[in-house]
This record gives C-alpha cells, sequence and structure tokens, in this order.
C-alpha cells in the first residue's frame, strides 16, 4: 500500500471519509465527510475564520449554489470555463487532453476524439416555465453581484475584503484522484477590493521578512522574501504577496509540513479568463507529487466589470480628491439654427447625445447614434469650445485580489502531512500528529481499569470536559495500550487516565501523543489544563 492507500483505509476505517454512495455501487468525485472527518474539517474552516475573519476583519456572506445562467453568462464561465478533453471511441472514457500521453486512450488504447467540454452542472430553477441555471463553480461570484450592497455595508471604503466558504461544483472529465479531485467540494474564499493603483497591506511591513519558495513562470525555483519579491515585480503587488505569506501561515498553522509549500506561477496561457497574475500554493504529495491547494490570485476589475456591463447596475466607486482638480475640457457646441433646420423633430435627441462626447483630437466630422439610425454631422453643424471644470474626484471600478483555497485538498494534506507509523513491541501503529486545534478530538478519557469506581470518576471529567466545550471521548473498551493506540490513530493530542491514585489523591495522568510522556494533575483543572493547550 503506498500512502494514500493507507490513509484512505485509516480514514474509513475510523470515520474520517467515506466513498459516497458505496452502497450502490459509488460515484466517482464524491466524498462524504465521516463523524471524525467532519469535526476535523470544521476545526479546518474555523481556523480559517481565525485568519481572515478575526485577523484579517473579513465579513463572511452565504450565497446560494443555484446561480442564474446570466450570472455566469456574464462572469464568462458559460463560454470560458471550459476543458479541453479525449473521449475514447471504443471504451467511452474521457479525459483532459493535458493528462494524455498520446492519441490514444490510456486505458484501452482506443482512439480517442478531441472535443470540449464545460464543467458547470446545469439545471433549472421553476416548474413549468423553467430558467436555466448552474451550480455554481466558485463561491466568488456570490460576492461580487453583492458588491453595491457590501460596498455600503464597509461604509465606502477600501480596501475591504470578504469572505466565503462552501460548496463550489465541477463536473471534472475523469475523477481518478480519489478526494484531491472531487465534482463537489469545499472552498474557502476571500475577496478583497482595492484601489486600482493601491494594491496594499496595512500588515506587509510585519509580514515583509517571510520567505517562499517560487517557481516562476519561467520555471526558476527561488527561495525569497515577499518584500524582495515584489521589489524585483517578481510578484506583481504586495496584496498579492502578503496573501501568498499568509497562506503558508495558515497552511503550517494547520499542520501542513513546511518543507512541502511552495507557489508556482501560473504561465500567460494557463491563467484562468478572469485573472491576470495567479499563485498557485502547491503541496507535496508522496503519492501525486506537487497539488494545486489554493489559488491566489489577482482578478483586477474583471468581474466587477462583467457584471456592470451585464446589468447596467454600476459597480463604480468614487474617489474624492484631497482637492479639487482643475481639468481643461474640450466640449461641443452645436449650431441650434442649423441642427434644427436640417434635422427637424431629431434635433432635441441629436443635442442630448452631442452633449455626452468627450472631444480628444481635432475632429472635421462627427458621428453618431439615434435608435437604430447613423447620423454623420458635417463640421459647420458645431463648434469646438475649450473649458475648464473643476472636478472633485473620480470613478473607478475596484480590483480584487482573491485567495481561494480547496478545503477537501488541505484536510488530505493534512492526514498525508501527519502520518507517521511506528513500531513498537512488534507491533505496528498510526500515529496523527495533527495539531491540537485540528484534531477532532481532543481529549480521550479512560478509567484504567473498569471496577472499584474508576469508571465514574472519569465519565464525570469527560462530562466536565463537554461542559466547557471540548470533545472529549470516554473509551473503557480493551487494553489501556490499545486505547491509547486508537487516539493516537485519530490524533487525539491528549489522553487523562484515572488510576487508584485518583481516588486517594484526585489527581490524574495526561499522556501525550507524541511523545508518550505523562504527567500528574489535579483532575479539577484538566479542563483549564486542555483549554490552554488549544
Ligand atoms: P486544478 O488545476 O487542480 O483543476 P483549478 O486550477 O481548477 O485546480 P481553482 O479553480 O484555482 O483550481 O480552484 C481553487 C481551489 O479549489 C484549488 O486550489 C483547489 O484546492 C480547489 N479545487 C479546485 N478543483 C477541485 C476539485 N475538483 N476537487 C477538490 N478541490 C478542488
Ligand atoms: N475562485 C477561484 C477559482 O474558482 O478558481
Amino acid at each position: 500500500m503506498d500512502i494514500y492507500e493507507k490513509i484512505i483505509s485509516l480514514a474509513k476505517r475510523r470515520g474520517f471519509l467515506y466513498p459516497s454512495y458505496e452502497i450502490y455501487g459509488g460515484e466517482a468525485g464524491f466524498y462524504d465527510y465521516g463523524p471524525i472527518g467532519v469535526l476535523m474539517k470544521n476545526n479546518i474552516e474555523n481556523r480559517w475564520r481565525q485568519f481572515y475573519l478575526i485577523k484579517e476583519r473579513f465579513f463572511e456572506i452565504s450565497t446560494p449554489v443555484i446561480t442564474p445562467y446570466n450570472v455566469l453568462k456574464a462572469s464568462g464561465h458559460v463560454d470560458e470555463f471550459i476543458d479541453e478533453i479525449a473521449t475514447c471511441q471504443k471504451c467511452g472514457a474521457s479525459f483532459k487532453i493535458e493528462d494524455l500521453e498520446n492519441e490514444h486512450c490510456p486505458i484501452c488504447k482506443g482512439n480517442v476524439e478531441k472535443g470540449k467540454l464545460n464543467l458547470m452542472f446545469e439545471t433549472f430553477i421553476g416548474a413549468k416555465k423553467k430558467e436555466k441555471a448552474f451550480l455554481r463553480p466558485e463561491t466568488a461570484q456570490g460576492i461580487f453581484i453583492n458588491f453595491p450592497f457590501l460596498y455600503e455595508f464597509y461604509r465606502k471604503k477600501l480596501p475591504f475584503g470578504v469572505i466565503q466558504i462552501g460548496k463550489g461544483f465541477r463536473n471534472e472529465v475523469s475523477p481518478r484522484q480519489g478526494v484531491i479531485r472531487l465534482r463537489e467540494f469545499s472552498m474557502a474564499e476571500a475577496e478583497i477590493f482595492f484601489e486600482p493603483n493601491n494594491k496594499k497591506h496595512p500588515k506587509f511591513k510585519e509580514m515583509e521578512n517571510e520567505k517562499l519558495k517560487l517557481i516562476t513562470e519561467k520555471d526558476e525555483e527561488i527561495f525569497i522574501s515577499i518584500g524582495e519579491a515584489v521589489n524585483k515585480k517578481i510578484i506583481g503587488n504586495e496584496a498579492l504577496a502578503y496573501y501568498m505569506a499568509l497562506t503558508k501561515k495558515f497552511l503550517i498553522d494547520v499542520g501542513i509540513d513546511e518543507n512541502k509549500i511552495r507557489f508556482r506561477q501560473h504561465k500567460k496561457d494557463e491563467l484562468a479568463h478572469y485573472a491576470n497574475e495567479c499563485w498557485d500554493a502547491e503541496l507535496y504529495s508522496e503519492r501525486f507529487g506537487w497539488v494545486e491547494c489554493v489559488g491566489i490570485a489577482d482578478r483586477s476589475a474583471y468581474d466587477l466589470k462583467a457584471h456592470m456591463e451585464y446589468t447596467g447596475v454600476d459597480m463604480r466607486v468614487f474617489k474624492k480628491y484631497e482637492m479639487p482638480k482643475k481639468i481643461k475640457k474640450k466640449i461641443i457646441k452645436p449650431r441650434m439654427d442649423k441642427i434644427g433646420k436640417k434635422y427637424k423633430e431629431k434635433t432635441k435627441e441629436i443635442i442630448k447625445k452631442l452633449k455626452e462626447i468627450e472631444i480628444k483630437e481635432k475632429i472635421e466630422k462627427l458621428r453618431i447614434k439615434i435608435g437604430e439610425e447613423e447620423i454623420e454631422l458635417d463640421k459647420e453643424l458645431f463648434e469646438i469650445e475649450e473649458v475648464e471644470e473643476v472636478i472633485s474626484g473620480e470613478k473607478f471600478i475596484p480590483h480584487v485580489i482573491e485567495p481561494s483555497y480547496g478545503i477537501d485538498r488541505i484536510f488530505y494534506f493534512i492526514l498525508e502531512h501527519n502520518y507517521k507509523e511506528i513500531e513498537k513491541e512488534g507491533e505496528k501503529y498510526v500515529i496523527l500528529s495533527l495539531p491540537a486545534s485540528i484534531a477532532p478530538i481532543k481529549v480521550g478519557v479512560f478509567p484504567l481499569v473498569n471496577k472499584d469506581g474508576l469508571p465514574e470518576i472519569a465519565k464525570e471529567i469527560e462530562e466536565d470536559l463537554r461542559k466547557n466545550n471540548i470533545i472529549a471521548f470516554y473509551d473503557d473498551k480493551g487494553s489501556i495500550g490499545r486505547r491509547y493506540a486508537r487516539m493516537d490513530e485519530i490524533g487525539t493530542p491528549f489522553c487523562v487516565t484515572v488510576d487508584y491514585q485518583t481516588k486517594n489523591d484526585d489527581t490524574v495522568t495526561i499522556r501525550f501523543r507524541d511523545t508518550t510522556e505523562q504527567i500528574r494533575i489535579d483532575r479539577k483543572e484538566v479542563p483549564t489544563w486542555i483549554a490552554n493547550k488549544l
């Protein structure tokens, strides 16, 4: 068994992950989180909130999964969210072209036909009169389309960030990598809105010495501080660099091996339709090699502009200058008499149109459109005049920096990076060295033996822990060694054991998962002691 098989087997046996619909033969690209898995996934998401909601001060919103056609037409997903695929003419299997080594099916060696596939799942809204819709491929659009409300909420001040944690759906062509490539997966996304020329972060100074391993667009590998990377224009702006470094901090915090993190820059032909710069945080797997787990992109004004053009709703913000500015402007002065004579009842419309036109260079003729009709105005019908105007500010569409985290991939990598097999007294067993904050169960509570009042005391301690919002698990089955082993295997950092001494002096042992070291403390102090460790 390789590491992936070992982890998937452990995950299934201990209730982390179950392949979905297994009693019906299974469905590729879907995984269920079991009782232990849900606890751990919630812990990862809550750590993520600690970073983005608490420390970055962003607010979280929650928007629907089902998304009307128009929204994703505007965002570019209908036309661009496409994989080039190859389908085998013999066995019918499909593959991503980029995964194919030659023109033959890797399964049956049949000939393949090339085609395209939009990865979005289609659905319909309504009963009789059906409106086409999709399951969202990213949570981000739900944030963008609420921009006008969110901008109000943030009292019309940039920059600000909004987060969303939720499901994303992609009908992946060939999800053959288990939990790494799902068709329904959890995303944690932050969309941070900036002034286009001011993509900075107030805490950049504190972070500027953080070093990252980068693989640049030119495939060069460098280990460099984000400060230097921005100075050398390797990373496009401070905000993007800041969120890359924050991503590294988050990944280490939840238990990812620091030496197995790198940031790879997208090449121009690899960029998503909305991005103008993107760095993937890739994590190393002994089975899969480097795998993207977080995408950190500069989406510029792409999305807001797209929704503004599609709906006509103004997504621009107004920025007041510190001092009003005087500008010189060329305007058109229509010759009313001549236009009136020539165009009669159309005059009003024409004058209105002329007022909207901005003149940059010298012109001889003006072409305007009234309804479907194109009208050409000769130069005797208007004059150009230069005027001075005082303007107090300007309108622009904010730019977006987006860190987009795939929770399921991170979940898998935490397991892989913390999986240890050790041999003890001729027996092999597994320790998951999860950080205490991520561990599904925080404390195992055991009576040394099942008699003489020890189980009652242990149950009281477990109850006490739960009253303090700590997930504790009481276990009296099998030898004490087996009970420790069962807790080690699911990453429980501490075990509390009640023994005969407890009855004399009210102390219990606390055993540490990674060192197996034990200490004795007063049983009444257990909840506070554990809470401090978490
Ligand atoms: P890939 O190249 O692996 O298909 P992607 O470039 O399409 O990924 P993004 O569009 O950047 O991925 O999505 C953001 C994050 O969502 C990814 O970093 C990843 O963690 C996660 N993600 C994307 N697709 C899947 C999937 N099919 N299953 C699980 N997680 C996914
Ligand atoms: N929201 C980023 C992505 O889906 O890739």
